[in-house]
């Protein structure tokens, strides 16, 4: 994906607030402000804010001295890195190969339909972003889906729905006298 895509489709609702500024400074001064440590620096924002903000980056390549176009080439090379705002809950189906025999790919078809998005997509609500990993590390369980750190086990998509109305229900928008729907 090119830095300029990026830019179209990153989200500007991130408020750069001194807290996140606070945040951002102390994992540059683990990596002593120094630009050859890039990647660590970018896993350390990506852990404590879960994507890769715009104004993150502008700061970052401001007090590393190199430029957000440098910033984002790198980024871009490593698929772990997020640019757009995940979901509230993350759903991870293992395409490992003990996964894949055993019906994986029809469980991350059902989820897309029911979702409506493709791997690496969120959600218009935000509830949820879907994601297809490699090997979760219980294969005796495959196929294996992962909600946020909660394990589903012998996955079947006849199952889907009945998870996903859990989340739904609990993440259920507050109804208002009025009737209106308020988070
Ligand atoms: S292959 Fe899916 S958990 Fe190992």
């Amino acid at each position: 994906m090119s830095t300029n895509s990026i830019r179209k489709i990153v989200k500007q609702d991130f408020e750069l607030n001194t807290n996140a500024v606070q945040k951002i400074n102390k994992i540059l001064e683990i990596s002593n402000h120094d630009s050859r440590n890039l990647i660590p620096i970018l896993q350390d924002l990506q852990d404590e804010f879960n994507y890769l903000p715009e104004k993150i980056i502008s700061h970052i390549a401001k007090e590393l001295n190199v430029s957000e176009h440098h910033i984002y080439g790198v980024a871009t090379f490593y698929s772990q890195f997020k640019f757009i705002k995940p979901g509230k809950h993350i759903i991870r189906v293992c395409m490992g190969t003990a996964c894949h025999v055993l019906g994986a790919q029809s469980l991350l078809d059902k989820l897309s339909r029911d979702l409506k998005i493709d791997s690496g997509e969120t959600t218009e609500d935000e509830l949820f972003s879907l994601e297809s990993v490699y090997c979760l590390g219980c294969c005796a369980l495959a196929p294996v889906m992962l909600i946020d750190d909660e394990v589903y086990g012998s996955m079947t998509a006849a199952k889907v729905n009945k998870i996903l109305r859990k989340y739904r229900k609990v993440d259920k928008p507050k109804q208002t006298k009025s009737g209106t729907g308020k988070k």
